[in-house]
């Protein structure tokens, strides 16, 4: 299970202080558990886990397998919530080298929709081209710009490559169950598509098909995955002191009514750099309304060091820091010794290259805290699918809870439209002519 250290928080937030949060910690878990916190109708995550039944986990596998049968690459479409999730999982769980070593057994997964960049959809429908691909489309609205412009593209790639036919069996939809583009083209082509629920957002949506079937394509093991986030699950109705959720999110809590108002979220493992991706999209968009909420920033290290170490260890004093720490490395590798040592590193000889690794997390763990930057530390024991699907849930049920304490909707994200209004009004999008006028005698 994973084990959440909050000794290095001490200086800043007493023993007494974060029992003081414990009452209202346990007033937004009521809260969540109740359906009584804003945005109460995008609770379907708080006991997704639990409801996921082994028929449904079965139909996302067998359309997995006609995937990855006729498809040597998959492209994932979408955005936010619609990608981060899979990206974080399938990067966590791949071999570092896997785009370079592909041997056949598992299709590349490649992914497109979440950016607008001219050369990146150049270079994806080059690569594409004669290769066995299919898509998946995944977008809750069905009708978001970036995501519907790349699948417009994948689209007609891949029917004038496979034919109308293979096109159909090898294109997915993941979409609302009646509204969107998205969903119009699904059953208008009749693709094999899946229904994101409509109390589940993006951001809570891994463990629905969204972040489920780009796993399972990938050949990952979706069961252990969903089953590490049950577990968690099931420690949400712990009291505060066995409660890792709870607890995180008081923290955080408690350190940001001290004025630590940015938390970065370290690694010691750059296979972990897409789940800080995801994280920081979860924490972002739920908090960040209303002029509150922590700002989520990461840092993969140790390479960070050599960048942003310096800022860390002597900036301004309005940060505190999370690391996850993984126990135990997959792979063994020992450090070897050499007879001429002239690089002075004979001392390491005979150690695991994880030991230095812990050592460098200890080091850095004491110089920032005597720097002034608070510590949490969260360890899972391997990053395998189970305790990946246990660190999503921790982080998902602490965000709820941080939100509740926060007094924001953690469900919504009204700021996202300002872009997208400007953006369509500049573009001359159908329906936005008084703001296309507006914005041209703003820009003249
Ligand atoms: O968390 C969210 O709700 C957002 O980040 C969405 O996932 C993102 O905007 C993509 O939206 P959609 O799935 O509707 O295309």
């Amino acid at each position: 299970m994973i084990t959440l250290d909050l000794k290095k928080t001490a200086p800043w937030v007493s023993s007494e202080e974060l029992k003081a949060c414990e009452v209202r910690v346990a007033d937004a878990q009521q809260a969540l558990e109740a359906g009584t916190c804003p945005g109460n109708d995008f609770l379907g995550w708080l006991h997704l886990p639990s409801s996921i039944s082994a028929d449904f986990i079965a139909e996302v596998k067998a359309t997995a397998d006609v995937l990855r049968a006729e498809c040597d690459a998959v492209v994932v479409a979408g955005i936010g919530g619609s990608y981060l999730g899979a990206k974080a999982v399938i990067e966590a769980l791949s071999n570092s080298f896997q785009w370079l070593q592909n041997d056949g057994s598992n299709p590349t997964i490649l992914f497109a929709g979440n950016n607008i960049g001219e050369d990146y959809l150049y270079e994806l429908t080059t690569l594409l081209k004669n290769k066995r691909f299919g898509v998946i489309n995944i977008s809750k609205s069905g009708t978001t710009t970036e995501t519907a412009l790349a699948f417009r593209l994948l689209k007609k790639q891949c029917e004038e490559q496979r034919g109308k036919e293979m096109a159909k069996k090898v294109i997915v939809a993941i979409t609302d169950a009646k509204r969107g583009a998205a969903r119009t083209c699904a059953d208008k082509e009749g693709y094999k598509s899946f229904v994101i629920p409509d109390n589940v957002g993006g951001r809570f949506s891994v463990l629905t098909p969204v972040g489920l079937l780009p796993i399972a394509v990938a050949g990952f093991d979706i069961v252990q995955l969903v089953k590490g986030a049950q577990d968690m699950e099931q420690t949400a109705a712990l009291p505060f002191a066995e409660n890792p959720a709870a607890q995180y999110a008081a923290a955080r809590y408690a350190l940001y009514t001290k004025g630590k108002k940015i938390e970065i979220l370290a690694n010691y493992q750059p296979k972990l750099h897409f789940v800080a991706e995801w994280w920081k999209q979860l924490f972002g968009e739920s908090e960040g309304k209303d002029g509150k909420g922590i700002y989520p920033a990461s840092v993969d290290l140790t390479t960070d060091l050599h960048s942003m170490g310096q800022w860390i260890q002597e900036g301004e004093r309005s940060i505190f820091e999370t690391v996850i720490s993984v126990e135990t490395p997959e792979h063994k590798l020992l450090f070897p010794s050499d007879e001429e040592n002239l690089d002075g590193l004979n001392f390491l000889a005979g150690k695991r290259v994880d030991e230095v690794n812990k050592m460098a997390e200890l080091g850095t763990q004491l110089a920032h805290v005597d720097g002034g930057v608070p510590n949490i530390r969260i360890a899972i024991e391997r990053l395998d699918a189970y305790h990946l699907g246990q660190l999503i849930y921790f982080f998902e049920r602490a965000c709820g809870i941080h939100c509740q304490l926060l007094g924001v909707n953690a469900f919504n994200q009204p700021g996202v439209e300002a872009y997208k209004k400007n953006m369509f009004a500049l573009l001359g999008k159908p329906g936005y002519e008084k703001e296309t006028e507006a914005i041209k005698a703003r820009l003249a």
